[in-house]
């Protein structure tokens, strides 16, 4: 496939690039009102996300709209739990909650893998139908969560401040998260493989609840099937992003995978050294320094540029944007990095 721009393939292949690209974890959504038009039209989150021709529709707007060198698919990472036999309702202000969860030896065999991803069809069409009307313009980003998150999901049943639920499972019933764990790690990696064959040019694992893991426990419950994920992703370039897990970077360093993404909490100078100067850095400015006067975001993304410095670097927030972000402070950022000339003086 030719791009007429594929600054973010080669940054994510470790290869020199005229500028550093761009885009926003979370950029499909509702900070676009052309976003709101469309899901206001629905009954809901699940109805867009399940229906490929919407779906495609809000995956492209951000691109349109904003700019951004890269689109990502327009989904969850929770269709991956439901397809394996847990469905959840996603409630405006409360956000997803699974009426089932998790909680027993026999609800884990009863789980499906094959069927699963042959279910998530939907969004194999999305991408489908997404790359084909984006014709080469940027290419597209695919991703899932990573099992430690999901299983925080399964167990919980909804988010929570502390997932202590889903802790007490892993401390409490270690050989049962295992199995679980692995479940859902063979769900994942046939589930990334498919979006690929179906046209996503780069694969991210979200691990949002990476950081309320202790170093060890993380290490066992979570780095251990990435490392799986990773090692078996071979198609397409892997970005790992571990909200939180600042205690595991040099071990993210060893990963099989292109690039890691930081949060806001974690220093670029010193991620740089813990991982090493292979692998491309994604991220990392505070998504609420969106919310500052345009010249301080100016100041903060110049900054953030400088200190990644110009190779191996895909600029984005440290976590997804906030839903009431102006999009005007959100193209001030992506054209701040557009315009963006190298100085480490500045
Ligand atoms: O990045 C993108 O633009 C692509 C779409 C995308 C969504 N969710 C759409 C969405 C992606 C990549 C996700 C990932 C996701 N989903 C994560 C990992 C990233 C992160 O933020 O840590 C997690 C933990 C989820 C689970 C989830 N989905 C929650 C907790 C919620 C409710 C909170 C919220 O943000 O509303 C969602 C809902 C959701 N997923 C929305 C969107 C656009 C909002 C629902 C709506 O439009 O009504």
């Amino acid at each position: 496939m030719k791009y007429k721009n594929d600054l973010i393939l080669r940054a994510a292949n470790g290869e020199t690039t005229e500028r550093t690209p761009v885009w926003l974890m979370r950029q499909a959504g509702r900070i676009l009102p052309e976003y709101r038009a469309v899901r206001g039209r629905l009954s809901g989150f699940k109805e867009l996300a399940t229906t490929p021709a919407l779906a495609a529709e809000v995956t492209i707007q951000p691109v349109d709209i904003l700019g951004v060198d890269a689109a990502i698919i327009f989904s969850d990472i929770l269709v991956v739990p439901e397809a394996m036999g847990l469905t959840y309702e996603m409630y405006e202000s409360k956000g997803p909650v699974f009426p089932k969860v998790i909680s027993s030896e026999k609800d884990i065999d009863s789980l499906k893998i094959k069927e699963a991803v042959e279910d998530l069809e939907y969004v194999y069409e999305a991408i489908r139908l997404a790359k084909k009307e984006l014709a080469g313009r940027v290419p597209l980003i695919g991703f899932a969560g990573a099992p430690w998150t999901i299983l925080a999901y399964m167990i919980e049943g909804s988010g929570s401040k502390t997932f202590a639920k889903a802790k007490k499972f892993l401390y409490a019933e270690p050989i049962l998260a295992h199995k679980l764990l692995q479940k859902i790690t063979d769900t994942t990696i046939l589930y990334l493989k498919e979006q690929q064959k179906n046209g996503a040019d780069i694969l991210q694992l979200f691990d949002s609840w990476a950081g309320i893991l202790a170093p060890e426990v993380y290490k066992e419950f979570s780095l251990r099937y990435i490392t799986q994920i990773c090692n078996s992703i071979t198609e397409a370039p892997l970005t790992v992003f571990a909200k939180g897990a600042f205690f595991a970077r040099e071990e993210m360093g060893k990963l099989n995978c292109r690039t890691i993404g930081l949060d806001w909490n974690m220093g670029i100078r010193e991620s740089r050294m813990l991982i090493g100067p292979t692998k491309t850095l994604q991220g990392n400015l505070d998504p609420c320094v969106l919310y500052a006067p345009l010249s301080e975001i100016k100041r903060q993304t110049i900054s953030m540029l400088n200190e990644f410095g110009k190779v191996n670097h895909i600029a984005n927030l440290g976590h997804g944007v906030y839903p009431d972000t102006k999009v005007d402070h959100v193209k001030c950022f992506i054209n701040t990095v557009k315009e963006y000339t190298f100085n480490p003086e500045q």
